[in-house]
């Protein structure tokens, strides 16, 4: 796939899920933890934000909290925020955790560039088929799921920063 163009340095993505409690926390955290490992944290910032709002203001999940925690991550700064449409013009890569996110990220989107600007992250997952294009949401499932989104998230992230490599013209 090919990324957008960046309209600022730093490059800027963010994760966007629908209460960002759960899962965009985490694909925030794994992204921030890979870039800094990748020392590419300069070049590429990452954040998150859900297209709903009853969880504004609040921690992420504890089920997220205590898995991303048990594979070495960290979200306890986390406080959940809700999309707003100016983001469009401050970030180079929305990245929507399913299809009815990024249905709802395009119609917010000021115009067609904007909207080209969303993404699907398991576009990035080797492991997806184009039928198995979402992270589940595991807000009414149970630790299982939460497990599962993880490691979903992870091939994920891994693909996505691959192709940031490739289009930020870096090394490795
Ligand atoms: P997330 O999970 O979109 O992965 O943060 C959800 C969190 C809260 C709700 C739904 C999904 N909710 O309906 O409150």
């Amino acid at each position: 796939m090919t990324l957008p163009d960046p309209v600022a340095s730093p490059y800027r993505v963010s994760m966007v899920c629908l209460g960002n409690i759960c899962r965009s926390p985490m694909a925030e955290a794994v992204l921030a933890a890979r870039l800094a490992d990748a020392g590419l944290d300069d070049l590429v910032e990452v954040d998150s934000g859900g297209t709903g709002s009853w969880h504004v203001g609040h921690q992420a999940d504890a089920r997220a909290r205590a898995v991303l925690a048990r594979h070495g991550y960290d979200a306890d700064g986390h406080r959940a925020r809700q999309v707003d449409p100016d983001w469009f013009s401050t970030h180079d890569l929305v990245v929507a955790m399913d299809h009815d996110n990024a249905r709802t990220l395009r119609r917010l989107a000021p115009d067609a560039d904007a909207a080209a600007r969303v993404v699907l992250l398991r576009s990035f997952d080797p492991a997806s088929s184009a039928d198995d294009q979402l992270v589940p949401d595991p807000y009414y499932g149970d630790e299982r799921d939460f497990v599962d989104g993880l490691a979903i998230i992870e091939r994920s992230v891994d693909g996505l920063v691959a192709a940031l490599r490739v289009h930020l013209a870096v090394d490795g």
